[in-house]
């Protein structure tokens, strides 16, 4: 067996899995969120330790499984997160998370100083969520803090730290710090000194699959574990993710509709940039990499609908007889910024509409035409990739939009690629385990795991006339984000 792990922002979720990639067993802790200020999200790194261990015990008694048949255990964790450590291992301050919006000035900052340096070499914009600005905004208002600091963590890496008691970080979550050459696979030192910042505080560079040790006696007791099992470095949460769905080839694409919505393209080449319009990241796979857009509000986008509109329908009522409804909604456009966007417009002041209302409408309409401008938003990113030269034919499909048969056709009809669905689908945690059965020497390459342990359930393919009938939407659709900016303010 192996165990992967993974270190949400509201829960840690470990999963047990056989060589033959069947979950056997799961159980998740949860860990609370602070908010202190308006826009400010933080933390506790001792409560991601302590319940991640607690989530190990609980799944070792769960499973009854013999202690010596978990071989090794590895990670996928919430990116960006910024731990402060002391050369006595001590957390300094507590974590500043991806989901902290304190950090405009300092994005500023580093756009300012870097200029396009910081896309040549980082190979991604500066948005508030990355790392570098939260050691900016420490650096500003809590310098002793940190002159304090020997190296500063990931989430993940500080869990993988107590467990272990070595210091790394993977490059996979070390692309989304602003501070990692993403191509050179190295420090920036360039970056680091245009700021101030010892390159000291970066922690030693690892693989995702490679060892970084095994259990300290004392966490291998209380995990009920035992202290021979060996652990992985581990990925960033999209990077495991895309690893659990199989994007571990050239021309794989995963579109994952949450409560966000994210499309992840696997990517070889290490020179293309799409202006910066995506996320540019290293891949869980040595030497790959990945793009990637996220649509803010697209399963959020059909929740605050119903709460709004439709509180006392479950999701499934809402969504009966949706496939009745003719796509394109009858004339009725939705755009889905609700809470502004990320891709491919970095707008937080942006915000969502319904256009074309006639009185022959109904709720179906209105349901139908949020799932349809979600999945317009989610097309942009898929443009983009394509601009770049890519051709997708193929989208793996996951996440709650992968939960009904109307939105996957939809999915194949406005991105005009076959859908494929999943048997079953375990996301970020099951990368995080076939990181470590791939470390384990279980399997030759990460791909070769993929064809064992994950299994294609569906296919859908697109329908000519509605592709015809989108496409002409898309259009529109992409017009109305210039036409409503400022509306809010
Ligand atoms: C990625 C990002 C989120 C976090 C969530 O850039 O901010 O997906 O990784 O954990």
């Amino acid at each position: 067996y192996v165990i992967g792990i993974d270190l949400g922002t509201s829960a840690v979720k470990s999963v047990l899995v056989s060589a033959e990639g069947s979950v056997v067993c799961e159980h998740s802790e949860s860990y609370p969120l602070h908010n202190p200020k308006p826009g400010w999200s933080e933390q506790n790194p001792e409560d991601w330790a302590e319940r991640t261990i607690a989530s190990l015990r609980k799944l070792m008694e769960k499973s009854a499984v013999d202690p010596s048949e978990v071989e090794g255990l590895s990670f996928s964790g919430q990116m960006h997160g910024l731990v402060l450590v002391s050369a006595e291992g001590k957390v300094l301050r507590p974590a500043i998370l991806w989901n902290d919006t304190r950090t405009t000035l300092q994005c500023r900052r580093i756009e300012k100083t870097m200029g396009s340096k910081l896309l040549d070499i980082a190979r991604n914009r500066a948005l508030e969520g990355f790392t570098l600005p939260k050691l900016l905004w420490v650096q500003e208002h809590e310098p002793e803090i940190l002159s304090q600091a020997d190296v500063f963590l990931l989430p993940k890496d500080y869990v993988r730290y107590r467990l272990t008691g070595s210091f790394a970080m993977d490059y996979s979550d070390a692309a989304g710090t602003l501070l990692l050459d993403v191509a050179g696979k190295a420090w920036s030192p360039e970056i680091a000194e245009a700021f101030d910042l010892p390159l000291s505080l970066c922690p030693k560079l690892v693989e995702s699959s490679e060892l970084t040790g095994t259990l300290l006696p004392d966490v291998a007791e209380a995990a009920g574990l035992l202290a021979s099992t060996k652990v992985f470095a581990g990925g960033a949460d999209n990077a495991c993710g895309a690893i659990g769905a199989g994007i571990l080839g050239e021309g794989k694409t995963m579109c994952s509709i949450g409560t966000s919505g994210v499309v992840l393209s696997y990517e070889s080449r290490k020179d293309i940039n799409p202006q910066g319009k995506m996320h540019f990241f290293n891949h869980g796979e040595e030497d790959a990499f990945y793009v990637m857009g996220v649509t803010l509000a697209a399963g959020h986008s059909l929740s605050w609908f119903k709460d709004t509109f439709a509180k006392d329908l479950s999701f499934d009522s809402l969504l009966a007889g949706i496939e009745k409804v003719p796509a394109g909604s009858g004339g009725l456009l939705f755009t889905p910024y609700i809470s502004g966007e990320r891709t491919p417009h970095p707008d937080a002041d942006i915000r969502g509409s319904f256009i074309g209302m006639d009185s022959g409408h109904t709720l179906k309409h209105f349901a139908r035409s949020v799932m349809e401008g979600i999945t317009f938003s989610l097309l942009e990113s898929i443009d983009i990739i394509r601009q770049s030269g890519k051709e997708i034919t193929e989208v793996t499909a996951i996440g709650g939009g992968a939960q009904n048969e109307t939105w996957l056709q939809m999915q194949a009809d406005i991105l005009g690629a076959n859908i494929v669905k999943l048997e079953s689908e375990q996301g970020p945690a099951m990368g995080a385990a076939m990181l470590a059965a791939y470390g384990c020497g279980w399997f030759t390459s990460l791909a070769e795991c993929a064809e064992r342990f994950i299994r294609p359930a569906k296919t859908y393919v697109p329908d000519k006339d509605q592709v015809e009938t989108y496409s002409g939407l898309f259009s529109i659709y992409q017009d109305v984000y210039g036409q409503t900016q400022g509306l809010n303010e």
